[in-house]
């Protein structure tokens, strides 16, 4: 029997003897053993989650009913999201006090900072660790996220190292980390100028999202969110792709009733790849899901993190998509209606650093160093549809950056 991981097992393991006088290694001196381990993803989503009639949160904390025994509760906010909803602290305070037969209330409140700078020093990991150890946060409690994607993966990341794994929930309350970022098991920061240099794979204890924190986004960081859901859409699920395009200009107006289907599928499609892709920590040379990712990461990193996640991938998505037309393997067709669809949604689509294009062709080694083993970039082949290739050409990179330029400004 295999044990969720994260759910704590009270009882020992089961340790088997082999014969009294043990097994390969005391025999043979050598021995390859599998190590597996099970987690539970728990990911919901609901709406007015710190509304006290609302049990979804006191639920994901408290899954056995047993109560909060000696648990405790750390709660690091993203200070963007607390200038928008001044009363979010007084809010979770008060949901914690009305559920206290369920959850801890909070041992202490951390206003972290929202966006990339949270993620371009180690301040914010260490002062979550630092909190945890003052606190008493113990491996059996929770820290308890609620933010942007930045956030959650410097806060994740304190919660993955921080007596080796303390359980991590997640709120987020982009666009982009409702749709992709919160589902991941990944956490990390930036160093050395590049992007999520380091970090560590954990799946989170829960996700639990809320539509109703997307209505205080900027228009900017709502509309680009959706980069990762066209993204999905074009790896995955042509009917997403052809919501997209029929729903773009309500999702662009930030109709939620529009939004929220797209936002679930990707979370869905994100969530399934992890945990039925079979290769939930990225031990292949292949991250299929990363389309548009090399140049994304490495504007970002030139921009020196100006330009967002979110932007940066929609450039990507659209640059990769010319670039696989320009090769001849995905159709003009299927590349003009991506390029539209992105259009449509408000999604950024260039930024001055294509500029310099011979420091974006270093961002494919960068890549490569960063997954280990040989480049390998996923391309379009239709929508829907998509091949690893190993190899990028720098004269038809640049083709596809002045196309880009081209229908960017169109
Ligand atoms: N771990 C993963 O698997 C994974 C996957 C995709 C992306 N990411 C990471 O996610 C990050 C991007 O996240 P993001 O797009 O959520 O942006 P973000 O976290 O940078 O947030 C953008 C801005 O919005 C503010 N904000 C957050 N919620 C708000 C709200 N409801 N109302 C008003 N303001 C709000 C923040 O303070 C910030 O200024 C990147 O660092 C990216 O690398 C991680
Ligand atoms: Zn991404």
């Amino acid at each position: 029997m295999t044990v969720p991981h994260n759910s704590a097992p009270d009882a020992p393991n089961d340790i088997a003897n082999d014969s009294p006088l043990g097994g390969d290694l005391v025999s043979r001196g050598a021995t390859d053993a599998d190590v597996r381990v099970d987690f539970l993803h728990r990911v919901r989503f609901t709406r007015d989650v710190f509304d006290p009639s609302n049990s979804t949160l006191a639920d994901v904390l408290d899954p056995t009913g047993r109560g909060p025994g000696t648990s405790r509760l750390l709660v690091a906010i993203d200070d963007g999201l607390c200038a928008a909803w001044p009363h979010l602290e007084a809010a979770v305070n008060a949901y914690a006090a009305a559920h206290a037969d369920r959850m801890p209330v909070p041992a202490t409140t951390m206003v972290v900072p929202g966006g990339e700078a949270c993620k371009n020093d180690m301040a914010t990991v260490d002062r979550v660790v630092e909190a945890v150890d003052r606190h008493r946060i113990c491996r059996r409690s929770y820290i308890l996220a609620i933010g942007g994607g930045a956030m959650l993966d410097a806060v994740g990341f304190a919660s993955t190292i921080a007596h080796r794994g303390v359980r991590l929930v997640r709120i987020p309350t982009t666009t982009l980390a409702q749709d992709d970022a919160a589902m991941g098991v990944k956490n990390g920061v930036n160093r050395f100028g590049k992007k999520n240099f380091v970090g560590a794979f954990a799946p989170p204890w829960a996700v639990v999202n809320d539509e109703r924190f997307l209505e205080t986004l900027s228009d900017a960081d709502f509309r680009n969110g959706f980069s990762e859901a066209v993204k999905i859409a074009l790896l995955r699920d042509p009917a997403l792709f052809a919501r997209l395009e029929r729903d773009a200009e309500r999702v662009c107006a930030r109709d939620l009733a529009a939004a929220m289907p797209i936002v679930r599928r990707s979370a869905e499609l994100h969530l399934r790849h992890i945990t039925r892709g079979g290769d939930p920590f990225e031990t292949r040379e292949a991250r299929p899901l990363d389309y548009g990712h090399w140049s994304a990461h490495k504007l970002e990193s030139m921009t020196r993190f100006a330009l967002s996640h979110g932007a940066a991938v929609g450039i990507g998505v659209a640059l990769d998509t010319l670039y696989a037309a320009l090769e001849g393997r995905l159709s003009r067709v299927d590349a003009d209606r991506t390029i539209d669809v992105q259009r449509r949604l408000g999604i950024t689509m260039w930024h001055p650093a294509l500029d310099d294009v011979d420091a974006l062709v270093r961002g494919l080694e960068e890549f490569r160093e960063h997954l280990g083993g040989r480049l390998t970039i996923t391309l379009l082949r239709g929508i829907g549809q998509s091949d690893d290739v190993h190899t990028m050409d720098a004269s038809t990179l640049r083709a596809a950056v002045a196309e880009l330029r081209r229908v960017a400004a169109g």
